[in-house]
């Protein structure tokens, strides 16, 4: 069982004797005869760490509560904790600016606009943001949907169909892999950041297929690694297939103005045919949103199901998305900062001997530790030390690579990044064999 292999033989079992005395709201049938939701999808592994965390007196590292801005230092349980797990990259969360561009969009247009756009109406402030969005990525257009997860999900959804191939990377984020489910399409996972396995996917399964689409990410989430861009627009282009790039962490974070992946590489944004981004992470508010050509976005207007039957991004979001922008073009000492605070963490972990797998230190870095339960001990010592970090653990990666995943925000001072390097590497080593 791979996710208690991290355990003493004593803890095993403990953790089994009372796995077996599982309450009667975990089980497929509830003594009343009625069913139960026991057999839910991942259920059992749920009640496995429950068990396990219970069996070994930890609290959870999730759901953990915050009593303020998500920022570089937050509140949590009436002490000041350094924060390494929100996506505030930039420090923009909690800006005067952007609280006071969202307060002002709520008096003039209510908290919600009350209905899908294409039923209702427009404001002008859709437009605005969607126009600064295509501007940033270089696109023609952009559309802008209620939440990131969605807007993948419902775009790779709609767009393709059971004729049709889906070429992913194998880290590519739950969004996607749900719309490519969605869709119906055939799916094939490359080896992650792999162009030249991506290459032998398509050279194999090219033919067999009507419209192809590969999907990558900008800045990979897990990993803090990036694509070479230019090796997969060429793979496109000879493929004849759309290339889609997710800049959810690639916003804010790459290239000198944070314009992201094209920035970073010197690429023309026109090569790539989809862009997609969220609203929740350097721009400070919550959302996502598709760039790319007139005709796509018109299309998406019309035909995504996530955007025509779903209401219009709330005014206050879309105006602090605008604002965050606009503070990011006119202070890009914030993305050189985040970078240089990324860096030094990265540099001081490997000094340390942690191990940061791929990461390139531009605002991701996972300390990957091995096991699941090594992470939610490592991440609970840690919190008791003054450091907010969240665990990451099987099955959302593989046994072998769970980790701790540290967000790196320009609101760091130098000061926070060596105290948390070197907690972690103490705490670590003091932790000796889970
Ligand atoms: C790569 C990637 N794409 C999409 C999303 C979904 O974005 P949101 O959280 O804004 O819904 C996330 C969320 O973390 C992500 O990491």
């Amino acid at each position: 069982m791979a996710s208690i292999s991290g355990l003493s033989a004593k803890a095993r079992a403990a953790l089994l004797a009372r796995m077996s005395q599982r309450k009667p709201d975990q089980q497929a049938e509830t003594p009343a005869g009625r069913r139960g939701f026991g057999d839910l999808p991942g259920m059992k592994e749920h009640d496995m760490l429950r068990s396990a965390i219970e069996t070994l007196n930890l609290r959870s590292p999730f759901f953990r509560e915050h009593d303020g801005i998500a920022a570089g230092h937050s509140r949590m349980g009436n002490r000041e904790v350094v924060n390494f797990s929100s996506y505030n990259y930039l420090g923009l969360n909690g800006h005067p600016r952007v609280a006071e561009a969202a307060k002002s969009a709520i008096d003039r247009y209510g908290i919600s606009v009350s209905a899908s756009r294409l039923v209702s109406g427009e404001r002008p402030i859709h437009a605005e943001l969607e126009a600064a969005l295509a501007k940033l990525h270089g696109a023609e257009a952009a559309i802008a949907m209620v939440s990131g997860h969605a807007t993948n999900v419902t775009t790779i959804g709609q767009m393709m169909g059971p004729r049709d191939l889906i070429l992913h990377d194998a880290a590519i984020h739950n969004s996607c892999l749900e719309g490519a489910r969605l869709s119906g399409a055939r799916r094939v996972a490359f080896a992650h950041n792999d162009w030249q396995a991506a290459g032998r996917e398509l050279a194999a399964a090219r033919a067999g297929a009507s419209k192809v689409l590969i999907l990558i990410e900008g800045h990979y989430s897990m990993d803090g690694d990036t694509p070479d861009l230019a090796r997969f627009i060429a793979l496109a282009r000879q493929y004849d297939a759309w290339l889609m790039v997710d800049e959810a962490h690639s916003v804010g974070v790459l290239g000198a103005t944070g314009r992201g992946i094209a920035e970073a590489q010197g690429i023309d944004p026109a090569e790539v045919d989809i862009w997609m981004g969220t609203l929740s992470k350097t721009l400070s508010a919550c959302g996502g949103y598709i760039a790319g050509s007139r005709v796509l976005v018109d299309w998406l207007r019309h035909a995504a199901p996530g955007f025509i039957y779903s209401v219009g991004l709330a005014p206050a979001l879309a105006a602090a998305a605008i604002e965050s922008i606009r503070l990011m073009q006119a202070e890009p000492e914030r993305v050189a900062k985040l970078n240089a605070n990324a860096a030094l963490f990265t540099r001081l972990a490997r000094e340390a001997g942690l191990d940061t797998g791929a990461s390139e230190g531009h605002a991701i870095v996972p300390v990957i530790l091995g096991s699941s339960l090594r992470a939610v001990r490592l991440s609970e010592a840690l919190f008791q030390a003054g450091l907010n970090v969240q665990p990451i653990i099987f099955p959302a990666v593989p046994e072998k690579s769970a980790r701790l995943r540290f967000f790196i925000s320009a609101d760091h001072s130098e000061e926070d990044i060596r105290f948390a390097v070197k907690t972690v590497a103490e705490t670590n080593a003091s932790l000796g064999q889970v």
